[in-house]
């Protein structure tokens, strides 16, 4: 069993009572990649606020469940000598499994370093939602592992997102499973989806903030979780189709939105596509302009570049935390 607190991470309790208190979100990145953990970090140093590091069940099988906490934890050693040189302070760090599919899943990310998990059983029965999430806050709390629990279904691209008002998280439902499970913060569906191609052109896309106040009236002070955030900028987009990719009418959340939300109980916002797309971006058009490049080091410190500054506006701009939060 390995203790978290010997890889440098912190669980998420006390990074969301600050969030709670101040009526910022902190960012949950999603990372596959040494240049994405490194991207991260710089700008979460560089904007002073915690970070949450988020590991899907793919990107825990494509790093290898025993890399992980070691390339997070060495790459949080590599922050603290950045931070000496800028005069920042360090930033804390939690390591996290986003949609954990099982209780085995969950009980070996906890076993190899992960300060904080999420169980994603939304899309059992209520009652087994509640059954399973249960089952691993008392295995992680053993071990002072926090808990993401999920409650509602998000849309997914095919789905008519205004007729699926049933997807949405019940307010109704979110203090017995609160209770009954025992977890310390809840993903809702409010309107969000995953991916780069969250609705279809000329489809409204809206985050449900009656549904959320609803929920954070019944819970008071218990921190929210928003998922499938990304804004999918559209100069990245273009960037990937003028250097030969080909992604179409991919389309995400207005940002002003994602900073309404971010100012009530949500406490963190996931952001994964917006990584992805500004990579690739960023990949395609230093290969297209440079195409002599042939050492990794090189392009890859473009891209490194590119996504660390993607980040800090995020955090300052969209999520509203750090020093100099907007
Ligand atoms: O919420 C889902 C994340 O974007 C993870 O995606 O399963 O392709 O790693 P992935
Ligand atoms: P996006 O696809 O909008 O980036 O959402 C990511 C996410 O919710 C990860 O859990
Ligand atoms: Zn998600």
């Amino acid at each position: 069993m390995s203790s978290y607190t010997q890889f440098g991470f912190e669980n998420t309790k006390r990074m969301y009572a600050e969030a709670l208190k101040k009526n910022y979100a902190l960012p949950g990145y999603n990372v596959s990649n040494m240049e994405q953990i490194q991207a991260v970090l710089s700008a979460c140093l560089r904007t002073q606020n915690s970070v949450v590091m988020q590991i899907s069940k793919k990107a825990y099988e494509y790093i290898g469940e025993k890399l992980i906490a070691q390339m997070v934890s060495g790459a949080i050693l590599q922050m603290k000598e950045e931070a000496k040189k800028l005069k920042l302070k360090p930033i804390s760090v939690a390591l996290h499994l986003d949609h954990g599919d099982s209780y085995e899943l969950c009980v070996s990310a906890i076993k190899n370093g992960f300060s904080s998990v999420m169980i994603d059983a939304s899309h059992l029965s209520y009652n087994e939602n509640v059954k399973l999430t249960k089952k691993v806050v008392n295995f992680a709390h053993k071990y002072k592992v926090t808990v993401e629990g999920e409650l509602g279904v998000l849309a997914g691209v095919e789905d008519d997102v205004s007729a699926t008002e049933h997807i949405y998280t019940r307010p109704e439902e979110v203090e017995d499973f609160v209770k009954k499970t025992g977890v310390d913060s809840l993903a809702i569906a409010v309107g969000t989806s995953h991916g780069a191609y969250k609705f279809k052109p000329g489809q409204e896309a809206k985050i449900r903030l009656d549904i959320l106040k609803a929920i954070e009236k019944r819970l008071k002070n218990f921190p929210i979780v928003l998922h499938g955030a990304s804004s999918i900028p559209q100069e990245a987009l273009e960037k990937i189709n003028k250097y030969g990719g080909k992604m179409e009418s991919a389309i995400g959340i207005d940002p002003k939105q994602v900073r309404a939300a971010a100012k009530t109980a949500v406490c963190k916002v996931n952001i994964d596509s917006d990584s992805r797309i500004t990579m690739t971006a960023s990949l395609r058009e230093v290969l297209s302009q440079s195409p002599e490049i042939f050492d990794p080091r090189t392009y890859l410190a473009k891209v490194r570049e590119d996504l660390m500054k993607m980040y800090m506006k995020k955090n300052v701009e969209v999520l509203g935390c750090g020093k100099k939060a907007k």
